[in-house]
């Protein structure tokens, strides 16, 4: 069945559909030898030789959803010019060719989905998708009523206010604070900048939550299998369970099961 190139690319597992996009218009993908850059072309997978980088794409029908505590010191890129760790190089058994959906900075910890869904990766990226994603956030010094006012009802950022957030105290020290921000943007270093802007010092960042997936114990540099269903739970509608509040049940893996 003809189909569009990007869509053949997303779902092969290479990209999100949107990477897929400039992929082609950098001229990286070929079908039946001959270089498209036109982004509506469509191809067939089965008798079409569709290639990237010189590479035959191969459509696997296994789709593979991962759950990793992302430690800090790596990207989530799937390569680094300058040679820093990349967080695929902590995924040993799993055959399938996965990849980040969106990203965390490279000091940032925690939950970090990948797959090679390019659809699913797709379908979450989308703003109006609204996922909500939970942190855990340390800083020094002390939180007052009115910053915790204004990181909750929005900040003036230089990309435009941010959407109302919420904010949970979890620990006061003598010389931090720990507190928890739920967002539903995926705006690049957004809480990083929502601190910064305050002048609050950020000293960790962790996320914990990512709609209804929850971290849970995973220690840094493991990951878990997460079910297909779960995987498309998350990408209904039903995906705003605070990981600190109570919450209403959903399914989660058996303790044990597919982490590694
Ligand atoms: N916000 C940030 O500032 N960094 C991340 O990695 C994720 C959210």
């Amino acid at each position: 069945m003809q189909e569009r190139l990007q869509k053949i690319l997303a779902s092969a597992g290479l990209a999100s559909r949107r990477a897929a996009e400039t992929m082609i218009t950098e001229g990286r993908v070929t079908v039946n030898g001959k270089v498209v850059t036109e982004l509506g072309t469509k191809a067939d997978p089965d008798s079409d030789k569709i290639t990237l980088d010189g590479k035959p794409v191969s459509v696997s029908k296994k789709r593979v959803y991962l759950v990793l505590n992302k430690p800090a010191g790596y990207v989530t890129t799937l390569s680094d010019p300058s040679g820093r760790p990349v967080v695929t190089e902590l995924i040993k058994d799993i055959k399938e060719r996965v990849f980040p959906v969106g990203r965390l900075d490279f000091n940032t910890e925690g939950l970090l989905l990948l797959t090679n869904d390019g659809e699913w990766a797709n379908k979450l990226a989308h703003p109006s998708h609204e996922v909500e994603k939970e942190y855990l956030v340390k800083i020094r010094g002390d939180l007052s009523g009115d910053k915790i006012a204004l990181l909750s009802e929005g900040i003036k950022l230089d990309d435009g206010m941010t959407a109302p957030a919420k904010v949970g105290i979890i620990r006061v020290l003598e010389k931090n604070v720990w507190f928890t921000i739920v967002i539903h943007e995926g705006r690049f270093r957004q809480v990083r900048r929502m601190c910064e802007a305050l002048g609050l010092p950020l000293v960790k960042l962790k996320r914990i939550r990512y709609g209804n997936i929850l971290l849970d114990d995973l220690k840094p540099g493991e990951y878990r299998v997460l079910a297909p269903s779960d995987a498309k739970l998350l990408a209904g509608t039903d995906n705003k369970h605070s990981a600190t509040e109570e919450r209403k049940p959903f399914k989660r893996q058996r303790p044990g099961s597919g982490k590694r």
